[in-house]
C-alpha cells in the first residue's frame, strides 16, 4: 500500500516526509494505522550512528494506533484493536524464556537492523529500498507493520497520544524504579536528568510512596516539573554551590540509596556514583557517550553497584498494562508531560525536544 513516512536520508539528517510503498502484512505481522507517535531521544541518536548503506531509514518506536489487518498466524490481536507498539523480542531464546525480553538474543536484528529477521525489507520509495522495521514498527509514518510480541492491546477509551511514551521513555524510567530498584518507602532516589525518562522515574517513585526523591537538571522547567511531584530539585550549574554529589548526600542523609542517570554525560555518571550511599545502586540508562569513568576506589570500598538497563527490565506486554493501571489509579501522573504536534510540525517537535522546551513531544496524525 502507499503511505506517508518520515525518512532520514543521511546520518543525523532531518526527517523528510515521503510517499512510500509499504508491503502487505505477512502471516506474523499486523498493519497498524498510526494515530500518535512519541519522539524519544533514541530516535535522534540512532540515525547519527547509522552508516549510509542503512539509509534512508524510518525510525519512531513509541507508536500507537488502530489495527487494520492481522496476519494469519497472529493470535490475540484483532482488526480494530487499539495498540501501543513497543520493542521487539523473539520470545523463544534463553533470555526471553527467563522473562528478560530486553536482552533477547535477537534484539539487535529485530529492533535495529532496518529489516525483517529474514533480511527482507518492508518499504520502498520508488525503486529505492527504505529501511524500516525499527523496533518492529518504524512508526514515524502513517502506517506501520508490527508483531504480536511488541503490540500491547489497550482499552479503546484511552487517549493514544498520552499512551505513546509508555512504549519506551515512560516505560524505561518507571520500569527502572519498579522492576530494577523496587525501593522501600524510606529509601531515597536521585535522578540525574529530569527529561521524559527521568520524570517518569520520579513520577512513579513518588506515586508509589518513596519519600525522598532528588532531581538534578540544569533546565528550570524540568526542575519545576520534578518539584511538582514532590521531589527536591537541584541545579547542577548553580554558581557558588557545593558540588552536586555533596548536595545530594546532604539531602539524603549521607547518600542516596539509588541513583538513575538519564544524561549519558560521563561526568554526570561519575557524580551519580559518588552521590550514592554505601551499597547504593546506580542505573545508567542513557545512550550517548561510548564510555564512562567509574571511581574504582569508591566502588571497591563501598560495595556500590553500577549497572544499566534496557527499558527498565520491562516486558512491554506486562509492564505497559501495569503502568496504565497505575495511571488510572492516579499513581503515575504523566499526562501533562506530553505535548502534541501535528506530524507536519516534526521539525518543531525535534527542536523543542533538543532545547528542553517540552518534555515529551508526541506527533499526531490529523484525520
Ligand atoms: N536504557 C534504555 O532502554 C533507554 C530507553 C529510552 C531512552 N534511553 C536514553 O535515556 C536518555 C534520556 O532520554 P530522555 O528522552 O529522557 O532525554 P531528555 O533529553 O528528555 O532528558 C535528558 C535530561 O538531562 C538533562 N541534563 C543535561 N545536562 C545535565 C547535567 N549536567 N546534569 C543533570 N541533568 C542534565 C537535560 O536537561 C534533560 O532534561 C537518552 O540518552 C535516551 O537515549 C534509554
Ligand atoms: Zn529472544
Ligand atoms: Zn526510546
Amino acid at each position: 500500500m502507499k503511505t506517508t513516512a518520515y525518512l532520514v536520508e543521511e546520518p543525523g539528517g532531518d526527517f523528510v516526509a515521503a510517499e512510500v510503498e509499504l508491503e502487505e502484512p505477512r502471516d506474523d505481522e499486523v498493519l497498524v494505522r498510526i494515530v500518535a507517535t512519541g519522539l524519544c531521544h533514541t530516535d535522534l541518536t540512532v540515525p547519527t550512528m547509522l552508516p549510509q548503506e542503512m539509509l534512508p531509514t524510518v525510525v519512531g518506536h513509541e507508536g500507537t494506533g488502530v489495527v487494520e489487518k492481522v496476519g494469519a498466524a497472529v493470535t490475540g490481536i484483532e482488526v480494530g484493536d487499539h495498540v501501543v507498539l513497543s520493542f521487539r523480542s523473539c520470545r523463544e531464546c534463553g533470555p526471553c524464556r527467563a522473562g528478560d525480553v530486553g536482552y533477547c538474543e535477537q534484539s539487535l536484528l529485530l529492533n535495529y537492523m532496518g529489516m525483517r529477521a529474514d533480511g527482507s525489507t518492508t518499504m520502498k520509495r520508488g525503486d529505492q529500498t527504505v529501511f524500516g522495521n525499527f523496533f518492529g514498527q518504524s512508526s514515524l509514518a502513517r502506517h506501520a507493520l508490527a508483531y504480536a510480541d511488541n503490540c500491547v492491546v489497550v482499552d479503546k477509551s484511552l487517549d493514544l497520544a498520552r499512551l505513546a511514551p509508555f512504549a519506551c521513555g515512560f516505560q524505561t524510567g518507571a520500569g527502572t524504579v519498579l522492576n530494577v530498584l523496587d525501593p522501600a518507602p524510606g529509601e531515597s532516589i536521585v535522578v540525574y536528568g529530569a527529561g521524559a525518562v527521568g520524570l517518569a522515574a520520579i513520577a512513579v517513585a513518588r506515586g508509589t510512596g518513596v519519600e525522598t526523591v532528588v532531581a538534578v537538571d540544569p533546565v528550570g522547567a524540568r526542575r519545576e516539573a520534578a518539584e511538582a511531584y514532590g521531589a527536591t530539585a537541584l541545579d547542577p550549574t548553580e554558581e557558588g554551590a557545593a558540588p552536586v554529589e555533596d548536595r545530594v548526600r546532604e539531602l539524603t542523609g549521607g547518600g542516596a540509596t539509588y541513583a538513575i542517570d538519564t544524561t549519558a554525560i560521563p561526568d554526570v555518571v561519575l557524580q551519580a556514583q559518588r552521590s550514592l550511599r554505601t551499597r547504593g545502586v546506580l542505573v545508567a540508562l542513557g545512550l550517548g557517550a561510548p564510555e564512562y569513568t567509574i571511581d574504582a576506589i569508591d566502588l571497591l570500598s563501598t560495595g556500590k553497584i553500577v549497572r544499566s538497563s534496557i527499558e527498565g527490565e520491562s516486558d512491554p506486554l506486562v509492564t505497559i498494562p501495569e503502568l496504565i493501571a497505575l495511571r488510572e489509579a492516579g499513581r503515575f501522573d504523566v499526562d501533562h508531560l506530553v505535548t502534541t504536534y501535528p506530524f507536519e510540525k516534526i521539525a518543531d517537535a525535534v527542536a523543542d525536544s533538543r532545547s528542553g522546551a517540552v518534555v515529551k513531544p508526541v506527533l499526531v496524525w490529523g484525520e
